[in-house]
């Protein structure tokens, strides 16, 4: 493990507490025809370093050139739990801020933008990445320039954190990745790489799945992450307040004028999805707050003083490295 100047411990902490004391978002559990899996079981946490206790980072991706576009940071690290769902089952994801209960905010209003769910063998290969569900803006703000109905804000986080997709008929068995994502586009009137403090921000997420059964559907050639967004996609590069004008700011005239980013939903994914009723959540509904996090590719590791504030002990440089062949996740204690 590297160590790094105090300087460097002291600006990482400050930018991660930043971070913390943001609405960000993240799948806490998931649902299979409403049956919960258990909290974080199968899902690639954004920056976990666990088990225990259990790291995480809730900051949005914002560089699209960067391989965190494809499962958050360190979503390239396998977690011990694969989820099993069959053909044609709901799966609902519980995105959560702070905590998996009804109280959490689940991501700040402010935060409006378009949600969406692809699929891709695990691992990933070039233009694997196929989109089953989106939804973005739905209904016009009721006066000019208010930012209207958004999937993340009016949808999502009105629904307690919910996101509903089904998994396609007929999928051919193996192992997948879910790669759901919130977008938020309440600095998206700007371009990150014009303005890195400002631009769109991406909460991607991914869950280990195993199809099961004997369906014969492959899935087509999609997408890469990174690469599947740019810049200067209308979906990318919008003003939510309004429209399709950026200067001056023109008032919307058309919910339909907004652009989801990434290719169409693939014809074999389900035309329409519906809310399952939920059973109860089991597991925590907490997280334990993070020993480590990780910011533009170094890991901090900390432990807590007196008043419960973070006390960096040591850095390391973070690289992913994704793996061309499906390797089973080894086995670790339990969640
Ligand atoms: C999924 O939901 C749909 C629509 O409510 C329902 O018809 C279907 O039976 C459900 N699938 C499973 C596997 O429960
Ligand atoms: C999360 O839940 C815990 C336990 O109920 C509570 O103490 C804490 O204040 C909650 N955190 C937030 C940020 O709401």
């Amino acid at each position: 493990m590297k160590f790094k100047s105090q300087a460097v411990l002291a600006a990482a902490v400050a930018v991660s507490n930043v971070g913390v004391a943001q609405a960000h978002v993240f799948i806490w559990g998931v649902f299979v025809n409403g049956v919960d899996q258990g909290t974080f079981n199968g899902i690639r946490t954004p920056a976990y370093n666990g088990p225990p206790p259990r790291g995480y980072s809730n900051s949005p991706v914002k560089d699209l050139n960067s391989i965190d576009m494809r499962c958050n940071v360190l979503g390239d690290n396998q977690v011990p739990h694969t989820i099993k769902v069959a053909p044609g089952d709901n799966i609902t994801l519980d995105w959560h801020h702070n905590n998996r209960t009804i109280a959490d905010d689940v991501i700040d209003f402010s935060h409006h933008g378009p949600a969406l769910v692809y699929l891709t063998p695990d691992p990933p290969t070039e233009n694997s990445f196929v989109k089953i569900w989106e939804k973005g803006l739905y209904e016009l703000g009721p006066t000019p320039f208010s930012p209207g109905k958004w999937a993340t804000t009016w949808d999502i986080k009105a629904n307690n954190g919910l996101m509903n997709f089904r998994i396609p008929a007929n999928l051919k068995a193996g192992f997948y990745l879910i790669r759901a994502e919130m977008v938020g586009l309440h600095e998206a009137d700007a371009r990150f790489d014009q303005n890195s403090r400002r631009g769109a921000q991406f909460y991607p997420n991914c869950v280990q799945i195993e199809v099961v059964g004997d369906g014969t559907v492959e899935l087509p050639e999609g997408v890469s992450f990174p690469g599947a967004y740019k810049y200067d996609d209308p979906g990318v590069h919008y003003n939510i307040y309004c429209s399709t004008e950026r200067t001056p700011l023109a008032p919307c005239t058309d919910a339909s004028t907004y652009k989801i980013p990434g290719p169409t939903v693939w014809s074999g994914a389900w035309p329409e999805t519906t809310q399952v009723a939920l059973g109860p959540v089991t597991g925590p509904t907490t997280a334990t707050r993070w020993s480590s996090w990780i910011q533009q590719s170094v890991v901090t590791t900390a432990t807590y003083d007196q008043a419960g504030s973070p006390v960096p002990v040591a850095t390391s440089r973070y690289t992913a490295s994704w793996s061309l062949a499906y390797a089973a996740p080894t086995a670790s204690p339990a969640l």
